[in-house]
């Protein structure tokens, strides 16, 4: 079946019990048993639940994968696969990843044994020269949040499958409908899915996409022993996002290309980075391994004050953290989603004081631009 087909039918049969056309929420802990030692299928609702489940089979089918898991934050689920790997192990991660990974790194699994190197995974020969014996992971953000750097998932791929290492892709920025990281090779797939995925604004969640058994079996292991797996009402939510994936990202997509031209028009605006740009380094790139450039765009205004006007001026777009809404998010990642880290390593990667991010929502582009078109009149 085609994608559109396969996010609204798979995990999402009607109800047995009562022909419901939209599943039922299961709002329950426990799940009493037929007789000692025999169940329905579900005994406890951290170890699995039909929600959970549901949306787990439907994220499978659609990112290509064996098997999916959802956790209750983007950061759980990423944490989760960084539990993949044991103290000695090497890690490589994108230089210019999500704030909260590089905490995660540097301010907790660092304590735990796991060495990790930040790496500009868009460049192919750099990955390689980090590799050492001991790496077992590779980890790319791609785009990168919020530098839009992307990463050849085929050619990193090709890497580390030579020398067994696991890559994992965070999809967040793209949705498996724009990219789909294990058909180019890649082991494993993370999401925020409080973002596109979800699309609404109104769940928190993560999901972990794999293709191995042996993947599957340690990251099932690692949700019920842990505790860190979706709940029923936030699985319902995001599985009823899920149904218009197809239709919001092309409206994403569309959206986000008359807003990036806007941008790369404007005299006050320094440099837009979009890979969907001809002038975006990685334009050709974008063309092969992504179907559609997707919605986030940053862009540089040279100065921490001007974008402090852009930002206290906005109307239509909403000054926020997160992203991937059907409403337009704009925020300055240097003091708000970037803010762990270092003021040097973020000027070293392409955070500037005068980077502003924005995700691109499914509002008539017409008023977006004009939001944009006066608020950069106060710059
Ligand atoms: C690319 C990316 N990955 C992961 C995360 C973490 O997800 P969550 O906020 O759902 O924990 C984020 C959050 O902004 C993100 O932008």
């Amino acid at each position: 079946m085609g994608f559109a087909t396969d996010a609204i039918h798979v995990g999402q049969e009607p109800d047995p019990a009562t022909g419901a056309i939209v599943a039922p929420i299961y709002q329950t802990s426990t799940y009493v048993q037929e007789e000692f030692g025999k169940t329905k299928g579900y005994d406890y609702a951290r170890t699995a639940h039909p929600n959970r489940r549901a949306l787990e089979r439907c994220l499978a089918k659609l990112e290509g994968g064996a098997g999916a898991f959802v956790f209750n934050s983007g950061m759980a689920a990423i944490d989760t696969v960084f539990r993949l790997l044991r103290p000695g192990d090497h890690l490589i991660v994108s230089r210019a990843v999500y704030g909260g990974v590089y905490r995660l790194l540097t301010q907790l699994l660092g304590q735990f044994g796991l060495a990790f190197d930040f790496v500009d995974t868009g460049d192919v020969p750099a990955v390689k020269a980090a590799i050492r014996p001991e790496t077992r992971m590779i980890y790319a953000e791609t785009p990168t949040n919020p530098t839009m750097i992307l990463t050849d998932i085929a050619a990193v791929a090709k890497l580390a499958r030579a020398r067994e290492i696991t890559l994992v892709v965070d999809n967040t920025f793209l949705s498996p409908y724009c990219q789909q990281p294990l058909a180019l090779g890649a082991h494993i797939v993370v999401h925020s899915m409080t973002k596109y995925l979800n699309g609404h604004s109104d769940a928190v969640g993560g999901a972990v996409i794999l293709s191995r058994q042996e993947d599957m079996d340690r990251v099932y292991f690692l949700q019920r022993s842990a505790g860190a797996g979706l709940g029923p009402m936030d699985c319902w939510l995001v599985s009823r996002g899920i149904k218009t994936l197809a239709v919001r990202m092309e409206q994403h997509n569309a959206n986000g290309m008359d807003v990036a031209r806007f941008l790369a028009s404007h005299p006050k605006v320094k440099h837009v980075n979009y890979p969907g740009l001809e002038s975006h380094p990685q334009h050709e790139l974008a063309l092969r391994q992504q179907r559609g450039f997707g919605a986030m765009i940053s862009f540089d205004l040279g100065s921490l004050e001007a974008a402090r006007k852009l930002l206290n001026h906005v109307r239509v777009c909403s000054l926020a953290e997160s992203l991937g809404g059907v409403e337009t998010l704009i925020s300055h990642p240097g003091q708000m989603t970037h803010a762990s880290m270092p003021a040097e390593f973020r000027e070293k990667v392409g955070i500037t004081e005068g980077l502003v991010r924005i995700s691109v929502g499914i509002e008539d582009v017409a008023d977006l631009i004009a939001d944009l078109d006066q608020a950069l009149a106060r710059v």
